[in-house]
């Protein structure tokens, strides 16, 4: 098959909205017979909002994610326009779905795919996808070793994420320009085709640096042009990677005790001026870290009954025993 011609079969416009309303009875404002399945069409933001339940995930990215001002206000004006569209489609003011493909730019774990997660959650409330899944993938998804790979790679990837979104990480890798005869052009070349044709089924979403980004949509005019929103992801600041440190600690129920926090924030200081510095993932990473020390020394003590404060507590000793403090 033309990679060109291709069109994955089963491809459905996304479901209307879903969500329970009340049945408006056959009063004098009930829309006529015929029209009666399903919640009636809402009229007003507040009428989308409340049977579309989206205000629930913005409020959940707002409150779970530290930081991210700008990102987070770009989220809330496409969620605007794709209500607002949603309004106009009942008016027949709208006939074409929207271009919903974005690029999230930003440095290594500033928040790509926990926000595109988000995403997927939003478009799909909405109903401008059918499912609220991400499919995360990179070029060694889509592109294979030998001639003939390619296609039915990045089309088996493009079959499971139909319907969702697919989120391709460090997408400019796709496009190697050095290599005259590179496989990536092919997965381009139909990733592009099905972003045309079937973008009222699937969103993509491509991440990585921005500066390769943009070289990447320099030489590939076709793919920055299919590309409705662009966000960039700051890095943290010092104060943001403590707070995102103490959230993930609370979420696995552990504490910092004394001067802990305060041996973290020297270790981020630290941390942040290494090469390979990567965000909220290297704080993960961090806290990963103090968890197995803080299980060795408990380990070590065995005949101790252990309370649930010990078994809750990461002490200084375990942020400083990082080899970042060992040198000189
Ligand atoms: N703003 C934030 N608040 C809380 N946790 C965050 C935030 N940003 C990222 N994280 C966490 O940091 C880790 C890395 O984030 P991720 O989304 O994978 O970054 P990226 O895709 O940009 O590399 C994840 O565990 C995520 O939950
Ligand atoms: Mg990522």
């Amino acid at each position: 098959m033309n990679a060109l011609d291709y069109r994955f079969p089963g491809a459905v416009k996304p479901a209307p909205v879903t969500a329970p309303a009340p049945d408006p009875g056959p009063g004098p404002e009930a829309p006529a017979a015929g029209a009666m399945d399903g919640p009636p069409p809402a009229r007003s933001v507040a009428e989308v909002l409340a049977q579309t339940q989206v205000e629930d995930v913005l409020g959940e990215l707002d409150r779970d994610l530290v930081g991210l001002v700008p990102v987070k206000a770009r989220i809330r004006d496409i969620a605007a326009l794709l209500v607002i569209d949603k309004l106009r489609t009942q008016h027949g003011l709208t006939s074409q779905s929207p271009s919903l493909h974005m690029c999230f730019t930003g440095n290594p774990g500033t928040g790509k795919t926990t926000v595109a997660m988000r995403m997927a959650q939003i478009l799909h409330r909405l109903g401008y996808v059918r499912t609220g899944q991400l499919v995360a993938v990179t070029r060694d998804d889509l592109v294979g070793q030998y001639i003939g790979h390619t296609a039915p790679k990045t089309k088996e990837v493009l079959k499971k994420a139909m319907g969702g979104v697919l989120f391709i990480d460090e997408a400019y890798y796709l496009y190697r320009p050095e290599n005259e005869r590179d496989y990536g052009q092919e997965a381009i070349e139909i990733l592009l085709q099905v972003m045309e044709n079937q973008r009222d089924d699937l969103v993509v979403i491509l991440a990585g640096y921005k500066d390769r980004m943009d070289t990447f949509f320099q030489s590939n005019p076709g793919m920055s042009s299919r590309i409705a929103h662009h966000l960039d992801f700051p890095d943290y600041s010092g104060g943001e990677l403590m707070q995102i440190a103490q959230r993930m600690l609370d979420a696995q129920n552990y504490r910092f005790g004394d001067h802990a926090a305060e041996a973290f924030r020297r270790y981020l200081g630290l941390r942040m001026a290494q090469p390979h510095f990567a965000n909220a993932r290297s704080v993960r990473n961090a806290l990963d870290r103090a968890r197995l020390r803080q299980a060795s020394r408990l380990f070590a003590d065995r005949n101790r009954q252990l309370t649930a404060d010990d078994l809750l507590t990461i002490e200084a000793g375990e942020i400083l025993a990082s080899s970042l403090f060992r040198t000189n």
